[in-house]
């Protein structure tokens, strides 16, 4: 039996898939290739559809060609920003694709779904660490979309009987340990990227949005998670849900925070590069500290990060970049 990968030639929807290979796995992919990568799906050898999970037919043809018994589901908008300014371009896409898919799961019998969702469905946190009993009061279209998903699950779960789990990821980071796939966004919005884009000499500076937060340092604190390790959950959520498991949702960090400052710091260390940095402005939106507590996926899913360190998450995005360095192109 397969498993489809929606979104699979995007940044983690490309590591799970070859993760799932790595296990030995059968992967099929649909990915529209609005922001995925064809060459993603290339490099990890994969079989891709090329098609948007708001088509109906395309979805039809995937589920009838191929033996698939269970879901990962990527597809989405993610930028918080612009999920401000076209809030209705999100809950669209994000919204409007996984109520397509689940529908044609539905009619195709297919009983099981890891949705992939996001800090963002807390907001501002309430306590440090976050756990999932939290409050989750979006401060954005772009995390409200995925709540939105998340209850739309929990009534196809009662309705229709499709097992879920819901993964909240904190930052993912990091590269793909051969080097051959990575993170590549067009235009790049992320810490760590853009960082390794001023140690390529591909921009002059790194901006530190805000000094003035209340954390040790000034600069917001993050938890970044590497991308393959968030890879590996997902397996362990689909495997819980095969053995019988009930629908749940898990936050996804190490529980260790770092504050801007210290990441450009440690990419300093790893790249060898001088990095120039400059404070500007608080970005709109950023909640000062956003770390997980991710001990209900280890207890429950036996989950336990590989590369849980800065240094490793940063060494295999240098690795990528480095060699990389106009991404897919
Ligand atoms: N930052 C800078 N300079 C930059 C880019 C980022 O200082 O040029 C800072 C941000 O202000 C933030 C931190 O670096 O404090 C991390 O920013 P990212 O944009 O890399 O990541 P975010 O924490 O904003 O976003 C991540 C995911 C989103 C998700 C969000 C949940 O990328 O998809 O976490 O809160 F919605």
């Amino acid at each position: 039996m397969a498993i489809l990968v929606c979104g699979g030639a995007g940044y983690i929807g490309s590591h799970m898939a070859a993760y799932l290979k790595e296990q030995g796995e059968e992967v099929v992919i649909l990915d529209n290739l609005q922001k995925g990568h064809k060459a993603a799906v290339e490099a990890l050898d994969g079989k891709l559809y090329i098609g948007d999970l708001r088509n109906r037919s395309i979805l039809d043809k995937v589920f009838t060609e191929n033996k698939i018994d269970s879901v990962i589901d990527f597809a989405a908008d993610s930028l918080v920003g612009e999920s401000m300014t076209d809030p209705l371009k999100y809950f669209e896409n994000n919204v409007g694709s996984t109520i397509s898919l689940l529908s044609a799961m539905k009619d195709h019998n297919v009983k099981y779904i890891v949705f992939s969702s996001t800090a963002a469905t807390y907001g501002e946190p309430e306590s440090i660490p976050i756990v999932e009993s939290d409050k989750t009061v979006p401060t954005n279209p772009y995390g409200e979309s995925k709540l939105s998903v998340e209850k739309v699950l929990k009534w196809c779960d009662t309705a229709y009987g499709i097992k879920y789990t819901a993964l909240r990821y904190f930052n993912a980071a990091g590269a793909h340990i051969s080097g051959k796939i990575g993170e590549d966004h067009n235009p790049e919005s992320h810490l760590i990227p853009i960082i390794l884009q001023v140690a390529l000499g591909k921009r002059e500076k790194i901006m530190i949005f805000g000094d003035d937060y209340n954390t040790e340092d000034g600069s917001c604190v993050r938890d970044y998670v590497h991308v393959t390790d968030l890879a590996s959950a997902h397996l362990f959520a689909l495997q819980r849900l095969k053995n019988g498991g009930e629908s749940a949702i898990y936050n996804l960090g190490n529980g260790k925070g770092f504050s801007v400052k210290e990441v450009v710091e440690v990419t300093r260390k790893v790249t060898g590069r001088e990095i120039k940095a400059e404070v500007a402005e608080r970005r709109a939106g950023d909640p000062a500290i956003l770390i997980a507590s991710s001990e209900r996926a280890k207890k429950e899913l036996g989950w336990k990060p590989q590369y849980d360190s800065l240094e490793t998450i940063i060494e295999t995005a240098w690795n990528w970049h480095k060699n990389h360095p106009d991404g897919y192109q």
